[in-house]
C-alpha cells in the first residue's frame, strides 16, 4: 500500500496527491511555506517567495485542488 504521509510526495504520485489535495490548495501552500512535519519551510529554501512556492504546489498537486 501507498504511504500517504511522512515521505516527500513526487509529483507523479497521483494517489498520494488526490489524498493531500482534500485538505484544500490553502492548507498545501500553508504546509509548504511554513513547513510540515519532516517538510522544511520553504523546502529548505528560504529565499523563495511566498508566490514561487505556491506555484511549485500548484504544479506538484496538478492544481487539483483548487
Ligand atoms: C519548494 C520546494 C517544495 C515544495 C513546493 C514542497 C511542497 C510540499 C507539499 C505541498 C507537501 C504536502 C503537504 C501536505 O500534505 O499538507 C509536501 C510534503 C512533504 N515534503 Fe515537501 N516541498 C518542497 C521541498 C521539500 C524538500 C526539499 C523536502 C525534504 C528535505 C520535502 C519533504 C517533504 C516531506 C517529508 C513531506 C511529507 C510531510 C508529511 O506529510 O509528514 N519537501 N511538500
Amino acid at each position: 500500500m501507498r504511504r500517504a504521509w511522512s515521505t516527500p510526495p513526487r509529483p507523479t504520485d497521483r494517489p498520494v496527491w488526490e489524498l493531500r489535495n482534500k485538505q484544500g490548495f490553502a492548507v498545501l501552500v500553508r504546509h509548504a511555506i511554513d513547513g510540515f512535519r519532516a517538510h522544511p519551510p520553504k523546502g529548505g529554501m528560504p529565499a523563495l517567495s511566498g508566490d514561487e512556492v505556491r506555484d511549485a504546489v500548484f504544479y506538484m498537486s496538478a492544481g487539483r485542488s483548487k
